[in-house]
């Protein structure tokens, strides 16, 4: 650590929530981008680690982070770390007094917490610990209740519950600055949602979308499959206008069986604007209307900063589109003279991922994002089966395991330049824009007709071994 060090250059420690671990790197990278600040980690970070530590950047980057995370737990002002007692001593005592008299000083009231990963302490251990500190010119007075500044002694003593060290691999002590927002989780919890159904989406991993989506305020969001519009709700959060499609007549305009199990149908204010009324954000309301994706209404020209979406994978809800005459393979007549033949039509996974990207190349503002979860066979995933697109650039793919079996990943897509003709052609030609078709028996997989010598041999067949 540099001795004379300003105040743009201290270094930070993000506590990081242990759930949904792949996610939390993209959040915070997507989030510091947002404020077009590098993303400067120490190279002892590991991924699994709770603790990630930041460089090259100041308090209200940090600030900006922690009003949006809901990965991060707690971010501190790092003034010391060690792989033991002693290394942690040294480092603390080279940390400049400057930085720190500002909150120490005598008029003032602090406390120190001991958070340990992965070990409980008891209460005497952590009252020795805390008094191992009294090296610290601390000169205010201690007030547990509602202090000044507060201070954490936090210890990492690894990964595996089945192996805890005595002693931690590694111990950080700091100026606690802010929390992040996991409150959210609890208060926009789908439990307590006005309207919602089958398949809406959870609320952590909606704000993890719209946060890897860099949605801000006054952003224009679209959701092609926006079902009972729980993404809408995370974005309008962050002050974006919100407007969604869906092919279900019924769930656009709120209508039919209701999905909580108390209840047979569907209450008169059940809808999408009702879920954004309750939570304060109505006025970033555009509209929803009933669409197929397949064929979107879109003008040309049309575009939006982001396109955060959860499409369906049959199994909860069906894969369709609608057809058209053109579709019918039997002849007219047979239809005896009907004005109008309804019809609807399979639709395939890997058709919905190749016209989503489409869409999004054609309907993206440059360097807005495509945030959609991808659902594979874990037997047979490769990275080279998520779909591609000559205009977008992938950013970050995140897994969610679902079973032994399945998963879906989080894909966060950039657009990073307009289509042109050649771009059409090249999508045709080049095998790795070419939509892996492995996706479409993805429902089969799923209620699980593969045995894992089945997936080798077909994974074979697909790589053209
Ligand atoms: C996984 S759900 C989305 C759930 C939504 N995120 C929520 O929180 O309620 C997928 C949605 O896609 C819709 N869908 C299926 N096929 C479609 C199509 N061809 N065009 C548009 N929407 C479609 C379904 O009706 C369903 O509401």
């Amino acid at each position: 650590m540099a001795l004379h060090c300003g105040r743009t250059c201290r270094q930070y420690l993000l506590h990081l929530a242990h759930d949904n671990v792949d996610f939390r790197l993209p959040e915070i990278k997507a989030l510091l981008s947002l404020r077009n600040r590098p993303f400067d980690t120490s190279e002892t970070f590991k991924e699994k680690s709770p603790f990630c530590q930041l460089n090259g950047l100041s308090e209200e980057d940090i600030q900006s982070i922690m009003s949006r995370t809901v990965c991060a737990k707690s971010a501190f002002e790092l003034w010391g770390h060690g792989k033991s007692t002693a290394e942690l001593k040294a480092s603390l005592l080279r940390y400049p007094v400057e930085n720190m008299a500002p909150y120490l000083q005598h008029n003032s009231t602090y406390k120190i917490n001991v958070y340990t990963f992965n070990k409980t302490l008891v209460f005497e251990d952590r009252i020795k610990k805390i008094d191992a500190l009294d090296f610290l010119p601390f000169e205010g007075k201690v007030n547990l209740k509602d202090p000044d500044h507060i201070f954490c002694l936090l210890e990492d003593y690894g990964s595996d519950p089945n192996e805890i060290p005595e002693e931690p691999f590694h111990i950080y002590f700091g100026r606690w600055i802010a929390d992040g927002q996991r409150e959210l989780i609890r208060s926009y919890s789908v439990k307590k949602r006005h309207f919602i159904g089958n398949t809406s989406m959870d609320a952590g991993l909606s704000f993890i979308m719209a946060n890897h989506a860099k949605v801000k305020a006054n952003d224009l969001v679209y959701d092609p499959f926006v079902g009972t519009g729980s993404l809408l709700v995370a974005c309008s959060r962050f002050g974006a206008y919100v407007c969604g499609t869906d092919i279900d007549y019924n769930t656009i305009h709120g209508i039919g069986k209701a999905s909580r199990k108390d209840q047979k149908w569907r209450g008169p204010d059940e809808n999408i604007r009702a879920n954004l009324r309750q939570y304060g954000t109505e006025s970033l309301y555009l509209d929803v209307m009933v669409s197929d994706a397949s064929k979107h209404v879109w003008r040309k020209g049309a575009k939006f900063d982001a396109i955060v979406t959860d499409p369906p994978y049959g199994i909860r809800e069906s894969t369709r589109r609608t057809g058209s005459h053109k579709d019918i393979t039997k002849p007219l007549e047979d239809f005896s003279g009907e004005s109008h033949v309804p019809v609807s039509m399979a639709y395939h996974l890997s058709d919905i991922f190749a016209d989503l990207l489409n869409f999004a190349a054609h309907h993206l503002v440059l360097g807005g994002r495509l945030v959609y979860w991808l659902p594979v066979y874990r037997p047979e995933y490769c990275e080279e089966m998520v779909p591609l697109h000559p205009c977008l650039t992938l950013i970050s793919n995140c897994e969610q395991t679902l079973s032994s079996h399945t998963s879906r990943r989080l894909i966060t897509m950039e657009k990073t330049k307009e289509p042109e003709e050649s771009d059409r052609l090249m999508h045709l030609a080049d095998p790795r824009f070419t939509p892996y078709q492995g996706h479409n028996s993805f429902r089969e997989k799923y209620f699980s007709g593969l045995t894992k010598k089945n997936a080798k041999e077909n994974a074979k067949t697909t790589s053209g071994e």
